[in-house]
């Protein structure tokens, strides 16, 4: 199925920054954007070879700073903002130490904090702008193969979207989230051959999600077609869970 948005125009005009643009679901969602008309800002802690690529790490709070005010500085707005950037730790419960919890905690919620709230001040002042978050369906159903921090992560995330779309909502500015399931990429590799043969029996269609699949519903969310939707999480997981 094409998963496209077919509009080539939908962000004609408009700035696009991105977080974590060097991974898997980052880097093809970058290109989208700019297939779409969008000016992208790319950012990731891996340098890559992205146009308007600064490398940087997302949680460190100076950081956020400077590179939304360069964005600011080059175009003058910022109409879109997706935080993709995360870690996931396979760490066997027993063994997550205070150190790896509070670095899960703050790479994956404390950054999307730091970029959201610098790019809201923006976003008020010109009446309008769209933040799209990158939750998981582990934050709902809490993750088997997946640590608890990374869930508690992604279910901060849910909260975090809805905090910024009230907080939007009289300025024009929507905050959503997307919530990924099992989605073939480096992140569900480790699971290996046998482990992905068993997840893709527990799911309702009985196949990973793709790349493709992630994506769309984020431009979706970031688009026009989306002017009336705010603090929602899309669920993307075949039927895993139907909430
Ligand atoms: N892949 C999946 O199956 C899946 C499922 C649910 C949710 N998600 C979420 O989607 C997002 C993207 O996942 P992905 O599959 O593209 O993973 P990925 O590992 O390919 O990409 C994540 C990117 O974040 C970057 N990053 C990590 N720490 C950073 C830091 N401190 N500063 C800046 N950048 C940093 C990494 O370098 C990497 O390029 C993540 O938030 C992930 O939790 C993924």
């Amino acid at each position: 199925m094409n998963q496209k948005f077919e509009n080539q125009e939908e962000f004609a005009g408009k700035t696009v920054a991105i977080t974590g643009a060097a991974g898997d679901i980052g880097r093809p969602l970058g290109d989208e954007f700019r297939r779409l008309g969008g000016e992208v800002f790319a950012t990731d802690l891996r340098d890559t070879d992205v146009p308007n690529f600064t490398a940087g790490d997302i949680s460190d709070p100076t950081f956020v700073t400077d590179w939304i005010d360069k964005i600011v500085d080059q175009t003058g707005r910022i109409d879109v903002l997706v935080n993709v950037a995360g870690i996931c730790p396979r760490t066997e419960l027993e063994d997550i130490t205070s150190e790896e919890w509070d670095l899960v905690l703050t790479v994956n919620v404390r950054s999307a904090f730091l970029t959201s709230q610098a790019a809201l001040k923006t976003m008020i002042a010109q009446k309008e702008g769209a933040i799209v978050n990158l939750a998981s369906l582990a934050g709902k159903v809490g993750g088997l193969a997946v640590g608890p921090h990374y869930s508690s992560s992604k279910a901060a995330i849910v909260g975090l979207t809805k905090s910024f779309a009230r907080n939007g909502a009289p300025h024009g500015v929507r905050a959503n989230a997307v919530a990924p399931g099992i989605i073939d990429t480096s992140m569900t590799a480790p699971a290996g051959p046998d482990g992905i043969e068993q997840l893709k029996r527990s799911i309702p269609m009985r196949r990973l999600g793709s790349v493709d699949e992630v994506i769309g519903p984020i431009v979706f969310l970031a688009s026009s077609k989306a002017a009336y939707i705010t603090g929602a999480t899309i669920d993307i997981n075949g039927g895993l869970l139907m909430d």
